[in-house]
């Protein structure tokens, strides 16, 4: 037998209420031979207006003991922006070189697309998770004069490049299409742009199965409305990631549905999976929210950890409510949770 040692960090709004409708789903997932032994750990909005602190050393060392992670959502409108950002989802993503940032996107059959003809969606953004201009190497002179100059420098390594192409790579051949798409800006952000283009096609050669092709960030998102079934894997930096998956949850039945991994793919680092979603403060307590991102973010989980059996049944759960939700009527958020967790349990 086995015990998985889970750290859960509900944090703020609606992620409390979410995750633990992911718990449901994930008790009833796990092989009987498994136990579950979750520790929760206080941190966010709530946290941070009691001690001033977002992610304690301490606390992340404990972290770092845990076999995965399964976060709710961070932010809340009383906290100034970029705190809560910098100081606890980034610094998680970053302390534990979460550099694979895994999105998938997948409109089930009975979901309402706001595209007039989306076709058959089913892709995955693999997105670079710890660098780009997401890295805080940048600086403001002049502050507050009109003559304020602020810099935020994107940084790209060969070597997080190609670790992040290589993923995505291998995830392209483990799919029936077998197709990648390296989405930059490589017509203007030309030093970057060119290193992931020569590191891409490089790597590519080592895949001579996997077809690929190039697209400007621009035009990407033409494409993800007009044609997104041309997509199978996309691999981007982290902010064009960022954008990207944005548009992407939103043409495949909002971000109630989109889930994400947070992956260290050596093991040496727990890796993290979250909703898209934040923490919608506007609805939270109010049981409105869609449990089913926390729950496929669950789903991702398992996966990674190698119970790819138990992530199917997952997603079967959520295709078959899906497939009945309008004649199900309005359900709360637990309804939900337990609709999916008996689904799973079968
Ligand atoms: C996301 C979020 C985060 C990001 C923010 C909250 C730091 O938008 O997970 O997509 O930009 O990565
Ligand atoms: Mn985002």
């Amino acid at each position: 037998s086995r015990t998985l040692r889970l750290a859960v960090i509900p944090g703020d709004g609606i992620g409390r209420e979410v995750t633990a409708e992911g718990l449901k789903a994930l008790n009833a997932a796990l092989p009987a031979d498994t136990k579950l032994d979750t520790v929760d750990y206080d941190l966010g909005a709530g946290r941070w207006h009691r001690t001033g602190e977002t992610l304690p050393d301490s606390v992340l060392e404990e972290l770092r003991q845990a076999d995965a992670i399964l976060l709710g959502a961070i932010g809340d409108p009383t906290v100034p922006s970029g705190v809560l950002e910098r100081g606890l989802l980034l610094k998680l993503r970053f302390a534990f070189d979460h550099h694979v940032n895994l999105r998938p996107s997948r409109l089930y059959p009975g979901v309402a697309s706001p595209l007039a003809a989306p076709g058959d969606i089913d892709f995955v953004v693999v997105r670079e998770g710890t660098e780009g201009p997401y890295v805080g190497n940048g600086g403001s002179l002049r502050t507050g004069t009109p003559h304020e100059v602020a810099t935020e420098v994107s940084l790209n390594t060969a070597f997080g490049i190609e670790r992040v192409v290589r993923d995505a790579y291998r995830r392209a051949q483990a799919r029936p299409r077998k197709h990648l798409t390296l989405v930059h800006k490589n017509n203007v952000l030309v030093h970057a742009g060119h290193l992931w283009k020569n590191i891409f096609d490089r790597v590519g050669q080592e895949y001579p199965e996997v077809t690929t092709d190039y697209l400007h960030v621009d035009a990407a998102t033409i494409f993800m409305v007009t044609n997104p079934a041309r997509f199978d894997v996309i691999v981007t930096d982290n902010l064009f990631g960022d954008i990207l998956t944005d548009l992407a949850a939103a043409i495949s039945g909002g971000i109630g549905l989109a889930a994400s991994g947070n992956i260290n793919p050596s093991g040496d680092f727990p890796s993290m999976f979250e909703p898209v979603h934040g923490s919608a403060p506007d609805i939270a307590g109010t049981g409105k929210a869609d449990p089913t991102a926390a729950v496929l973010s669950v789903a991702l989980l398992l996966e990674h950890l190698g119970l790819a059996e138990q992530a199917t049944r997952i997603h079967d759960a959520v295709a078959a409510d899906i497939a009945q939700r309008s004649a199900a009527g309005p359900r709360t958020t637990s309804q939900i949770g337990d609709a999916l967790a008996e689904r799973v349990a079968g």
